[in-house]
């Protein structure tokens, strides 16, 4: 926000001073959520008829490190949220992609994502809901104690590709930055508050093409190939007399009763215990095969179904970023997106927006709390059980919250993420 504020009212005015900055960068897309972006996003009407269409608030929410700087935030509960913003389309071929953006959830977010995506194409921005097709999607996605996650869904030919490696997302309720980087190469990087969390390349760490190798189907392991790490002991004999031992012997410490009567209750004889002496039925040693060559794998060969496609990192077309989210519980707010060729700008204007406010947030979030505690200690207990139930913060209601968030997530919901896939 530091920087629009010197070009109060100006996209354009913003992204020239961005580029007089550095020289080398493009900013595709870059939004900070001043006045005026009400002109340039559409709120989608996706839900709107079934009233399940979320409003967003235009706020600097609860707590943060600079009460003028506004991003969006939603502000209803059990809502899917669709809002999009189109800028003048490209394609990243030869080029490298960042996508960026600032994230909160205030709400100790359970059950949501904070995700956003970038789209491609002719989308009608009216209509933009969960079956909208999208290029990427990138960000944090959290349900319960499960998932906690980046997503990183690549489209490629009209099918989404989830990425393989786990990539954890922050979870608290302070302001986090997004970053995704891919390059030409097609290696990517994920990095959270310009920390690089997760890196590689589309070929590996995605399931996009048919893998370069395979095992070789027509290897066969050699007939005198030893497999078995473990063999048992030739030398090993069974001792002398082992089968004789017997399981139970009579317990030498019994008596009999002093009113046992032989004629009646018949001769006594004593109870039977187990016999410390027995190890059970023999069975040799096992010891180390000495001619244990290791598991047999199948050599490598080259993948005959696999067809390298140079351009496996291109979107041919980029033409909005947009936010579609389900969320149980609201108050996530997104601010400061970016869509850029230069990781080194993305980095430093996170450094300027989140990286200048982001002490000030927590000290302003660390206040808060107490606050919340004070009331909370204020209350009488008994009292505040029956009040305080839209108190986000207490630690019985989150866990409560999320079992409601699981029994009342629509189906199509979570199935959203997962169905596309
Ligand atoms: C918008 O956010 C502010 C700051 O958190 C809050 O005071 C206000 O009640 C919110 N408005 C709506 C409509 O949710
Ligand atoms: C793209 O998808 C079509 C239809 O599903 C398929 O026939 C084709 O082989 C795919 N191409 C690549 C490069 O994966």
């Amino acid at each position: 926000m530091t920087m629009e504020r010197r070009n109060p009212n100006s996209l354009l005015g913003l992204t020239l001073l961005s580029l007089l900055a550095i020289a080398s960068a493009t900013v595709f897309f870059e939004e900070h959520f001043d006045d005026g972006w009400e002109n340039r996003w559409v709120k989608s009407d996706w839900k709107r008829d079934e009233n399940m269409a979320g409003e967003w608030n235009y706020t600097s929410g609860k707590w943060n490190g600079d009460a003028s700087d506004k991003g969006i935030q939603t502000s209803e509960d059990y809502r899917f949220y669709a809002i999009s913003a189109e800028f003048p389309e490209f394609s990243n071929k030869d080029k490298t992609l960042v996508f960026q953006f600032q994230v909160k959830h205030e709400q100790k977010l359970d059950c949501g994502g904070g995700y956003m995506k970038l789209l491609g194409g002719d989308v009608d921005q009216k209509k933009f809901g969960g079956d909208t097709p999208y290029s990427i999607m990138f960000g944090p996605d959290i349900c319960g104690y499960s998932t906690k996650k980046v997503h990183a869904i690549v489209t490629y030919n009209g099918t989404n590709h989830l990425i393989k490696k786990d990539v954890p997302c922050e979870t608290d309720q302070l302001s986090h930055v997004y970053t995704f980087i891919l390059s030409p190469d097609a290696t990517y990087s994920i990095l959270i508050d310009n920390v690089e969390k997760q890196t590689g390349s589309l070929y590996s760490d995605w399931d996009i093409l048919p893998p370069k190798k395979i095992k070789d189907p027509e290897a066969k392991k050699p007939e005198d190939w030893d497999d078995k790490e473990y063999i048992t002991d030739p030398e090993d004999k069974k001792p002398e007399g082992y089968d004789d031992i017997p399981k139970e012997i009579p317990d030498a410490d019994a008596t009999k009763p002093a009113d046992w009567d032989d004629e009646e209750d018949g001769e006594w004889t004593a109870p039977t215990i187990p016999n410390p002496e027995y190890k059970g039925p023999w069975k040799p040693k096992k010891i180390k095969n000495p001619n244990y060559k290791g598991k047999w794998k199948a050599p490598l060969i080259d993948n005959p179904d696999f067809k390298d496609d140079p351009d496996l990192y291109v979107f041919p077309s980029l033409k909005y970023v947009g936010v579609e989210l389900w969320q149980v519980k609201s108050g996530t707010l997104f601010d400061n997106i970016l869509v850029s060729d230069d990781p080194e700008y993305a980095k430093k204007l996170a450094e300027d927006t989140w990286g200048k406010q982001k002490d000030a947030e927590k000290a302003a979030f660390d206040e808060a709390e107490k606050k919340r505690e004070e009331e909370e200690s204020k209350d009488d207990p008994v009292d505040s059980d029956a009040e305080d139930d839209d108190d986000e913060a207490d630690s019985d209601d989150a866990e409560s919250d999320e079992s409601e968030a699981k029994a009342e997530t629509p189906e199509t919901e979570e199935g959203d993420v997962h169905d596309e896939l």
